[in-house]
């Protein structure tokens, strides 16, 4: 796809990624796109550079406009890999460009590069450059989400690129949620910010809370939302907004996510009348057995439920290994406004559900205990107060939502 003008003059140039499917070690059903604007004015201007692998393409998409060697900013703001990549591939094209990022992507693009022939300035929230018809703003992010990030506001084009906030692993032949909107659905894109929020900005839902307070402090004027990956927000990129605001708030959907493993069908056999008693007490309940589940979207999936429950078998006295890899990436993300319980089956000596209960304390998680065990297999008697437990669950789910209400 060559380039495409969003704003008079400001050209979307970057690469769409139909093939990827592993994210470094997220998945990506949908594959993504690598977003980068070029601006045609006094100062031509590019924000942001593609992933290595594309860097032919996003070349080849700005010499349709211009030739590279007029490029005289290049504006950095994040230099994790997949945006960064080519910057080097790059810089051989632009021989007079100046780089503007923050202090610590200067610090960091020095450990990918040789940066001693690169003009590098660095800038802070609220510096401005002027490039013709249109100023520049930058407003550092930091660790939304690596300590580098910034975001750039076009004054004139009323447009914040706003790197991956805002983004959805979504290759698309539409560049904007309108279009996208048109040939799949409003609801298909609201499901890829979750999934993005969910695996890459859970851990830093009060930073962002108090990121969106400034931006609104700033009272800067956004007609247009342009993230570094999927489509840009034109129609209405205050609805993004508020659902990011509504994530970092907690809130989410009165429903519970049972997330299992297990080996002879003991605790899975467990999931059904679980599963039953939530939905008697009129929960919503999804179920997901993780070995026939990327763990990316089990996060997601736990991330629009109000209640977790972990079911897992005890295998040499250690909870499950796949339970324990879901509890790693669920621990590294920092949950926060969930409620857990947990169960599993047994042979002869328990263990799983108690380790998953000292998880979930760590995490700082509210808990519904006791959970439930079962030995060998359940009984009609075990199926019987797994679904006691199942309603009791639920109703405690019940309350627990009350107080995001
Ligand atoms: Fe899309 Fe943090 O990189």
């Amino acid at each position: 796809m060559k380039a495409v003008e969003i704003k008079p003059d400001i050209y979307w140039v970057g690469a769409i990624d139909w093939a990827v499917r592993d994210f470094h070690g997220y998945v990506t059903p949908n594959g993504t796109t690598y977003n980068n604007y070029l601006i045609l004015d006094d100062e031509i201007t590019l924000i942001d550079t593609v992933k290595h692998d594309f860097a032919e393409i996003g070349i080849s998409n700005i010499k349709s406009l211009i030739d590279p060697a007029k490029i005289k900013n290049l504006v950095v703001n994040h230099i994790e890999n997949d945006h960064m990549g080519a910057l080097g591939i790059f810089m051989k094209h632009f021989p007079d460009v100046t780089i503007y990022t923050t202090a610590r992507g200067k610090q960091g693009m020095e450990r990918f590069f040789d940066t001693s022939k690169w003009n590098i300035k660095t800038v802070k929230t609220g510096e401005e450059l002027k490039i013709g018809k249109y100023t520049l703003m930058f407003i550092e992010t930091p660790m939304l989400h690596w300590p580098d990030s910034m975001m750039t506001y076009v004054k004139e084009a009323k447009m914040l690129i706003s790197q991956d906030a805002f983004g959805q692993h979504m290759a698309s032949t539409a560049r904007f949620d309108d279009e996208f909107a048109e040939c799949a659905s409003h609801a298909e894109l609201e499901d890829a910010v979750i999934d993005y929020y969910a695996n890459i900005l859970m851990p830093f839902g009060k930073l962002i809370k108090s990121k969106i307070k400034q931006i609104q402090d700033l009272k800067l004027d956004i007609d247009m939302i342009a993230p570094d990956h999927g489509v840009i927000w034109r129609s209405e990129p205050e609805r993004v907004i508020q659902m990011y605001l509504d994530m970092a708030e907690g809130k989410t959907n009165l429903r519970v996510a049972i997330i299992y493993d297990t080996m002879w069908h003991s605790t899975e056999i467990m999931t059904q009348p679980i599963m039953r008693g939530i939905k008697d007490e009129g929960v919503d309940c999804k179920v997901i057995k993780l070995r026939a589940t990327p763990m990316s979207v089990a996060i997601k999936e736990f991330w629009k439920s109000r209640g977790l429950l972990v079911g897992s078998p005890t295998l040499n006295n250690e909870v499950f290994p796949s339970i324990a890899e879901f509890i790693t990436h669920l621990r590294g993300l920092r949950p926060t406004n969930r409620i857990a319980g947990a169960f599993g089956s047994y042979g002869w000596g328990g263990g799983a559900v108690k380790w998953l209960y000292q998880e979930f304390q760590n995490m700082k998680l509210d808990v519904v205990e006791p959970g439930i065990q079962v030995q060998y297999r359940p009984s009609p008697e075990d199926e019987e107060k797994c679904y006691s437990f199942g309603r009791e669950f639920a109703k405690q789910v019940i309350e627990y939502h009350k107080k995001f209400q």
